[in-house]
């Protein structure tokens, strides 16, 4: 499978500091679009509805070859360490298409992006399509499976389970989920794993209510 990604720092030669999870030394390292006045973002999760930086341009967006899954342990926003949370991150598929949201942004927005990306998301290359047809190189945030905050798979009524029992910092993990479902809505995009797990959330909350 052709993965129409790249990245300058390979994560095999900077291992994960497995103990801290934290990547935004690994992620300041990345040096591809230094010397740009302005780099294209691409935002798959909560990075579509919560756009608390500044931006020049925003404009929907679709990536290839990715799938969003709730498969990424979240130790610093929707739970904390000793009860993380489940958030998004992007998984490997060929062909697939990934619908979100570009920002283009000024290389110093990277120093509070890498903050708030920090529980074992790195940044990669990747070619996003704008909707206005442009294609342009830009960068997303992953957290692949080698990070230690990394959960994987599980039946979407378990992932709803877990879900609808965390909150940190930023709020109810529930939020996280109904906010990311509606902003996809929104933006006309279908993503049956999503829909699935809000559908199994809110099955959860009626039969509590019962
Ligand atoms: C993103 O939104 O692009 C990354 C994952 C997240 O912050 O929810």
């Amino acid at each position: 499978m052709e993965l129409r990604i790249r990245r300058k720092v390979s994560i095999n030669a900077v291992p994960m500091n497995t103990a801290s999870l934290d990547t935004v030394a690994i992620n300041q390292r990345m040096d591809h679009f230094n010397g740009h006045d302005e780099v294209w973002l691409f935002g798959y999760g909560s990075l579509i509805y919560k756009a608390d930086f500044a931006y020049i341009e925003r404009r929907p967006a679709s990536i290839r070859h990715w799938v969003r899954r709730f498969w990424q342990g979240s130790h610093d926003h929707r739970g904390t360490p000793e009860a993380p949370g489940r958030v998004v991150t992007l998984v490997p598929q060929a062909d697939a298409v990934c619908v979100g949201m570009a920002y283009l942004i000024t290389p110093d927005t990277f120093g509070h992006l890498d903050v708030r990306e920090k529980n074992g998301y790195l940044r990669f290359v990747t070619e996003l399509s704008l909707d206005d047809g442009r294609r342009i190189d830009g960068l997303v945030y992953i957290a692949t499976e080698e990070n230690a905050a990394f959960l994987g798979d599980a039946p979407a009524h378990d992932i709803a389970r877990h879900i609808a029992g965390s909150h940190g910092p930023s709020g109810s993990n529930a939020d996280y989920l109904l906010q990311l479902a509606e902003a996809l809505r929104d933006l006309g995009a279908d993503d049956p794993h999503v829909f699935a797990i809000e559908s199994e959330l809110s099955n959860l909350a009626r039969a509590d209510n019962r």
